[in-house]
């Protein structure tokens, strides 16, 4: 789809150099999806690039989705949808909300999404096939996109990521929330790197959910396993699950920012990197290999512990 905010020129691979690096010998790359654009950032674009193309293509005039309260997803369909054209619908969960709650929702309503507010039972059934399809039938003409991207596009809309790698990298670190991204990169994965996924949630099965995903993606239960023959999962970096966090994430989150520039979230970015920097520091024989870190975006909550 021809417009800017599907150029991807700002996502820049930036080396980063911090002690613990240098003593290793590895070579560490920030892939910084958080800049290619300032709300459709990260895996947000990507999931959304071929969801677009698709609803261009349908021609459908809109695009209705679904999001919790602070949701990315949600603000950078908004955007993306306020530039490209479409009206936008966000569901979002709870009836006790309302445009005015909070800054994600309000920016939300001044990019021109309608927002409709859902209690938590009809918010659960958004994955239901008939739920949805009663809510085509009350907005015609508008295409559906999961909660946070997840479907076959978002995944292909990943996979991409790999031909802005322009060398063999031996490890990539991601941080997982539905599977779409770590999916994506796991089905892209012609270099065979070792793919580091880092769950955000506490208790996920990340490599059961990432099958189920990849089985829809390929039909072909062989080859799922076979992707995620390079994917190595971290499990123990949720630090208590969902958007929890303690004091030694939030300085751990400063003193990166303080090293090197880099910034990074509570919720996603900050867990994975640290996932990335205690792994680098619990192995041995790292001499000459190369890290690549894909910053997924997700900075709107950082504002209260990096200035
Ligand atoms: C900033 C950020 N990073 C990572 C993720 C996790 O990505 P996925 O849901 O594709 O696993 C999300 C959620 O979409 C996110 O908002």
């Amino acid at each position: 789809m021809e417009n800017h905010v599907f150029d991807t020129s700002k996502s820049v691979l930036e080396r980063i150099s911090l002690p613990l690096f240098d003593a290793k010998g590895v070579e560490v790359y920030v892939k910084r999806d958080d800049l290619i654009h300032e709300l459709v950032s990260g895996n947000k674009w990507r999931k959304l690039k071929y969801n677009l193309a698709q609803a261009r293509q349908n021609k459908a005039e809109g695009i209705f989705t679904f999001g919790g309260a602070f949701s990315n997803h949600l603000l950078a369909t908004a955007a993306a949808c306020k530039e490209t054209g479409f009206r936008s619908i966000g569901f979002v969960r709870g009836e006790e909300l309302n445009a005015d709650s909070n800054d994600t929702l309000r920016k939300c309503s001044e990019l021109g999404m309608e927002l409709i507010f859902l209690d938590r039972l009809e918010y659960g059934m958004r994955h239901d096939f008939e739920y949805i399809k009663e809510l085509k039938n009350e907005h015609p003409n508008f295409y559906a996109i999961p909660e946070g991207g997840a479907n076959y596009y978002g995944v292909i809309g990943c996979q991409e990521i790999w031909r802005e790698i322009p060398f063999q990298a031996n490890h990539v670190f991601a941080a997982q929330g539905t599977t779409t991204t770590s999916c994506g990169l796991a089905a892209g994965n012609t270099q065979k790197a070792e793919i580091h996924v880092v769950p955000v949630l506490k208790g996920f099965d990340a490599l059961a959910e990432m099958k189920k995903v990849l089985d829809g993606f390929t039909y072909d239960s062989d080859l799922s396993a076979e992707y995620l023959e390079q994917v190595h999962i971290h499990p123990d970096a949720h630090f208590g699950g969902y958007a929890k966090y303690d004091t030694g994430l939030l300085e751990f989150i400063r003193m990166i920012y303080r090293e090197c520039r880099l910034p990074l979230d509570h919720v996603y970015t900050g867990k994975a990197f640290y996932a990335l920097y205690k792994w680098v520091e619990n192995s041995d024989d790292l001499e000459g290999e190369k890290i690549v870190f894909l910053h997924t975006g997700g900075l709107q909550a950082s504002g209260f512990y990096l200035e």
